[in-house]
């Protein structure tokens, strides 16, 4: 079984439900609390053993390059002040550990993932969408990887959400169930909530075999018009293991504002060095 030592991070979306914050930052710029949302996202794949970040941006997205790079008068002027350095050490991704590759149009989260193709190469990969915030140690990825060595295959992380909401997910069929481990049946995008095989939602955290690369690059097009990442892997289900995780942990879904204000307020909330204050002005503030 090969190692999981690449993942591709895609980037390049517009932010609209974060306008006006979002017009000159990427979304992925966004804090929760004092790091990024896609800090969280790398410290999540180093945690799993991934060595190899790869980051699917677009125009307006250097922010991102900026971040993981050397930040050269910073650095030189906090040195010289006597100041602590260790607060930048997770934004370090030497060449070796990070690529950048541009997604030109916004085709879709399929197209994204396969603008990735040449530097994945022939080899099982993660996927990181930013966006979904998971939470808890061991993080969601190592708990993946973790299953990925006893079954191998492709795995999926899902949760599960009221019925109502399954419209603006990835859904699952699913099959046999053992632990946090469940069989995949079936895969549809954003079905009519009427339609949905469940309310599994697959939720932002993808192990997958190099193989979905030759399915994407047929381009066809899915729900909404958009080359879908869920479709290309519906077509896997026949030929190869697919399984969904569970992840025993937290999730928020920063996608959406209330999302990003409750991890805010959960990880604020988990830090020694603000818990108190930021509890007692909430208690004060609900009174
Ligand atoms: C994407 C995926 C969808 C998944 C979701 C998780 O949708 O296509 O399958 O459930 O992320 O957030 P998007 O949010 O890009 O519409």
């Amino acid at each position: 079984m090969k190692p999981i030592r690449k993942a591709v991070f895609p980037v390049a979306g517009l932010g609209t439900r974060f306008l006006p914050a979002t017009k000159a930052i990427p979304k992925e710029m966004l804090p929760i609390v004092d790091r990024p949302l896609i800090q969280y996202a790398v410290d999540e794949a180093r945690e799993a053993g991934i060595e190899q970040m790869i980051f699917v941006t677009g125009r307006g997205k250097s922010a991102i390059e900026d971040h993981f790079d050397i930040a050269f008068e910073l650095e030189k002027t906090m040195s010289e002040r006597g100041k602590d350095l260790s607060v930048l050490e997770p934004t370090r991704l030497g060449p070796g550990n990070c690529a950048y590759v541009r997604q030109q149009e916004p085709l879709g989260l399929g197209h994204a993932i396969w603008c990735a193709r040449d530097i994945v190469g022939d080899e099982p990969f993660a996927i990181f969408l930013p966006d979904e915030f998971m939470h808890g140690s061991p993080g969601c990825m190592k708990q993946m990887v973790d299953a990925y060595h006893r079954v191998g295959g492709n795995l999926i992380s899902v949760l599960e959400v009221p019925h109502e909401q399954v419209s603006s997910y990835g859904v699952i069929t699913p099959g046999a169930r053992d632990g946090a481990l469940t069989e995949v049946r079936g895969l549809v995008e954003k079905p009519k909530a009427e339609d949905a095989p469940s309310n599994l939602i697959v939720s932002g955290r993808y192990i997958l075999q190099p193989e979905v690369m030759r399915v994407l690059q047929r381009q066809e097009k899915g729900a909404g018009g958009e080359i879908q990442l869920t479709d290309a892997m519906a077509e896997m289900i026949d030929s190869q293991a697919f399984h969904a995780v569970t992840f025993d942990g937290a999730r928020y879904d920063c996608g959406s504002k209330a999302g990003y204000i409750q991890a805010n307020l959960a990880v604020a909330l988990e830090r020694p060095d603000m818990a108190d204050e930021v509890r007692a002005f909430a208690l004060d503030l609900l009174k």
